[in-house]
């Protein structure tokens, strides 16, 4: 099997996308430590892999200090010998409008994605450049890091956070033979259950019905296995060359994401006045970039009253 012999940790991955994620990783032969807050869920993803003839122990601890970091990495050493892959996918949201949003919100989702992310990887990062044999590093970012969603300051901040910082240590890690790349994945789970606009699809998949092609193809929008696929081909010897990369999944949809670069450039000798800029700005910039994610309007047959929201 493409993963035999290899060890990955999975954050966040009691239920939702990380247990598709270790579930499939298990299925190829990897032995997973699986992590959550949830005991219960790290319990049943657990039992679930092993049911299925997988090699799988829980560590039942919050991602964001330092302290989690090492305990994920100790279970994969005392328990299977060796650390391969790991996958940054615990999340949170405290969505508000930015005038709404407390504190509390902000600093909450900031300490479990983006720093859980930085001190797994940083820890990870250091004990696979002690055992020497290169590795995977998969991160977890989201559309609203690439393009900012309403309500969502805090999960922005942390997911676009994700993304740079992947770019950052794909410079580093590459002598080492570590391989760093965002997964930026749009699936059925308890965090996408609310939003009014993919009520018809959320229906469909607890109905165990195929999701409509609308949701699959045009939105890019499936199930938790849908995007499994991506983090265990990135997570095997096949993908060793692709490294910094911010690749989407969802449905029957993949994306390379671009990095952002600069669209326009203009001189000016002397540089730019308040004068200069009054004077030239719109026809040396052309059209402005635009912001948020633009979705195309439902089909009636797929259309939801509101109150189908906030279950
Ligand atoms: N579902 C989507 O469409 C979507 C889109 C973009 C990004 N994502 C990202 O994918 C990841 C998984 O999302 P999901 O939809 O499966 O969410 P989910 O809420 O279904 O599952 C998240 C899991 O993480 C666990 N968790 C929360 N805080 C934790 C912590 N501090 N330490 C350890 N575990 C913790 C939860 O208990 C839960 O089991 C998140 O990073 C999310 O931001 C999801």
């Amino acid at each position: 099997m493409t993963l035999n012999g290899k060890v990955a940790i999975v954050t966040g991955s009691g239920r939702g996308l990380g247990l598709a994620y270790a579930a499939e990783l298990a299925r190829r032969g990897a032995a997973v430590v699986v992590n959550d807050v949830d005991e219960e869920a790290a319990a049943g993803a657990v039992e679930a892999i092993r049911g299925a003839g997988g090699s799988a122990t829980a560590v039942v601890a919050p991602v964001g200090p330092a302290r989690t970091a090492r305990e994920l990495a100790d279970a994969a050493f005392d328990t299977y010998g060796r650390l391969d892959v790991l996958v940054t996918n615990a999340g949170v949201l405290r969505d508000a409008v930015l005038w709404k949003m407390s504190d509390d919100d902000f600093d909450t989702v900031i300490d479990v994605h983006l720093r859980g992310t930085f001190t797994c990887v940083r820890e990870a990062a250091t004990r696979l450049r002690e055992q020497g044999e290169g590795g995977r590093i998969i991160c977890v970012g989201s559309p609203t890091g690439q393009r900012g969603t309403f309500g969502q300051t805090n999960y922005a901040a942390a997911k676009a956070g994700v993304v740079g910082m992947v770019r950052t240590w794909a410079l580093e890690l590459r002598k080492a033979g570590i391989a760093v790349n965002t997964v930026i994945p749009v699936a059925a789970t308890a965090m996408t259950a609310t939003v009014p606009y993919f009520a018809a699809a959320v229906e469909a998949e607890e109905r165990g019905e195929p999701m409509p092609g609308f949701f699959r193809r045009d939105l890019g929008f499936g199930t938790s296995d849908d995007v499994a696929g991506l983090v265990a081909f990135l997570a095997s010897d096949a993908a060793a060359g692709i490294t910094g990369q911010a690749i989407g999944v969802g449905g029957d949809r993949l994306q390379l994401w671009t990095h952002p670069e600069p669209a326009v450039t203009a001189y000016r000798e002397g540089g730019w006045t308040y004068e200069a800029l009054h004077d030239s700005f719109a026809d040396e910039m052309g059209p402005l970039r635009s912001v948020g994610e633009s979705f195309p309007p439902l089909p009636d047959d797929l259309r939801r009253p509101e109150g189908r929201a906030g279950r």
